[in-house]
């Protein structure tokens, strides 16, 4: 279908955490950045989230939001109530509205293993047709994301029907990431107030004692996305759908996969106040330097002909941690490189990364925990950046290091395989290093074949220029959300 030019829309953008609020992973980044560039582009989009007490509101001032008093809520037989706070989007005009409910929210971590998991984000779902019904806003688009966020069209459709308000309203639900899918026992349906509305929910679920979020919204969202074309396809199959294939399958005419950006301001070696010497691409010696600086940072010793590799993660088995014990002894006992890892999660990886460190401690240095500033520097400071993910929807920081010249070594899926391209000798074309095998062996092939072309200077420096004028920004992929919307609200 031809479509005019993107007209203004209005859009409701629920999220569990948006940067630099609240940041878990890359979800966050993406909720900032869709804020910033909708707004940006003139929409009216408003933002809804949890206020959880780890929101620093010194460094960030919230406003209370004095039209809406404090609203009650029945989720079965317990009240909750809410009041809002408002703030906006660094460097934009996008307003966040957060949903302060203390006794919902104030916890040690953004997600828990708690009893009431399910409430906290049932109740963000609701909170945000609530907050639309009080100040009379009635969104074209609900833009929900991942399972925190599935139960809103269930909600829209049957408690808030009677509401007229909500006639127009749209709902697309983009999957960040399948491997999240908030399962709950099947009774938590009565806590959720959805008991009359069982049939809305997947029958077999629930036959089987279970109550899915994701998978509820994407039984009932107008449109699915994802967050890269090669994911979108991934997840129609056994391999990658973790059992939601077939209803992916089943909806695959309305489910499309849209790239993530990247927003320059924030990620740029030009600009990033956070590291040692800003660099270009016509001032590539600039780079050395973050890499002195980051290795004696942490205790290493500096040498321009080490090849340094850095990783930034989330310490999970999506991001083929379990790949570097086996590969790492072999890649240190034959190879004179030098790594870095910046991560957190689960702790039986941390061990290993700990055991890895005590027996290497002149090559490797890991650095457990999460620190904004850090990451940066591993951006501007490595040579290579590793990310030998199982599977990644989209994944951010291979496209970061494309910008700052550190050139990614990736499993050839999802949005790793539509960013980076192999480094072909012949062509002299590509902008990293891609393997297919999830194995020690596929990660070690590209380990070692970029470690071989880093003695070659020149050559590398092209791949690094490569890899530099690569443009994965929001500016362009924005537009693939606007044409969508429009796409919908004109069906
Ligand atoms: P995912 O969302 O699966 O974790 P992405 O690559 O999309 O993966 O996004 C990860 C984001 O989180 C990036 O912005 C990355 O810099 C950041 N990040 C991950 N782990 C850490 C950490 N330990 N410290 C600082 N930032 C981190
Ligand atoms: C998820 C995915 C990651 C993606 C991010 C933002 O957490 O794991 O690949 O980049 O969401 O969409």
């Amino acid at each position: 279908m031809e479509l005019k030019s993107a007209s203004k829309m209005k859009i409701g953008f629920i999220s569990s955490e948006i940067y630099p609020f609240s940041k878990t992973g890359g979800l966050a980044d993406v909720a900032f950045a869709l804020g910033k560039y909708l707004a940006i582009n003139g929409h009216d989009i408003r933002l809804i989230t949890p206020l959880y007490s780890s929101i620093d509101t010194k460094r960030y001032p919230l406003k209370r939001l004095k039209e809406i008093t404090e609203v009650n809520l029945w989720f079965g037989s317990q009240k909750y109530s809410f009041t809002v706070y408002i703030g906006l989007i660094p460097q934009s005009k996008a307003m966040i509205y957060f949903i302060h409910c203390p006794v919902l929210y104030d916890r040690g971590a953004l997600y828990t293993n708690d009893p009431d998991e399910h409430i906290r984000f049932g109740l963000l779902n609701r909170a945000a047709l609530e907050l639309c019904q009080k100040l009379q806003w009635s969104p074209d688009i609900f833009h929900l994301n991942d399972w925190q966020t599935g139960l809103l069209p269930v909600y829209l459709k049957t408690i808030y029907n009677w509401d007229r308000l909500f006639d127009q309203c749209r709902t697309v639900m983009t999957i960040h990431n399948i491997g999240y899918q908030g399962r709950f026992k099947a009774h938590v349906i009565n806590d959720l107030s959805l008991s009359e509305y069982h049939q809305w929910f997947d029958s077999s679920d629930l036959y089987h004692g279970h109550l899915n979020f994701l998978r509820t919204g994407l039984l009932h969202a107008d449109k699915i996305t994802t967050v890269s074309e090669t994911y979108a396809r991934e997840i129609q199959t056994a391999d990658f759908g973790e059992g939601l294939q077939d209803i992916l399958q089943g909806r695959a005419q309305d489910l499309v996969g849209i790239l993530n950006g990247v927003d320059y301001e924030t990620w740029n070696p030009q600009t990033d106040p956070w590291i040692s010497k800003k660099y270009s691409i016509n001032r590539l010696k600039d780079k050395k330097e973050n890499k002195k600086f980051l290795v004696e940072r942490l205790g290493l010793s500096y040498s321009k002909n080490t090849p340094l590799i850095g990783m930034v993660t989330r310490l999970a088995g999506q991001k083929g941690i379990e790949l570097l014990d086996g590969g790492l002894q072999r890649l240190f006992a034959e190879h004179d490189v030098q790594l870095i890892i910046l991560g957190s999660g689960e702790q039986h990886f941390e061990r290993v990364l700990y055991q890895l460190q005590l027996s290497y401690p002149r090559q490797m240095v890991f650095y457990r925990g999460y620190d904004t500033e850090l990451s940066h520097q591993i951006e501007a400071g490595a040579d290579i950046f590793l990310m030998p993910s199982k599977y990644e929807p989209c994944g951010l920081n291979q496209i970061y290091s494309l910008k700052y010249g550190t050139v990614p070594v990736v499993r050839k899926t999802g949005g790793l395989a539509d960013t980076v391209d192999l480094y072909d000798w012949k062509t002299q074309k590509g902008t990293g290093f891609v393997f297919e095998h999830f194995s020690i062996k596929g990660m070690y092939w590209a380990l070692d074949y970029a470690i071989n072309t880093f003695k070659y200077p020149e050559i590398w420096k092209k791949i690094m220029k490569q890899a530099m004028n690569k443009d994965f920004s929001w500016q362009k992929q924005i537009k693939h959300y606007e044409n969508l919307f429009e796409s919908i609200i004109q069906e």
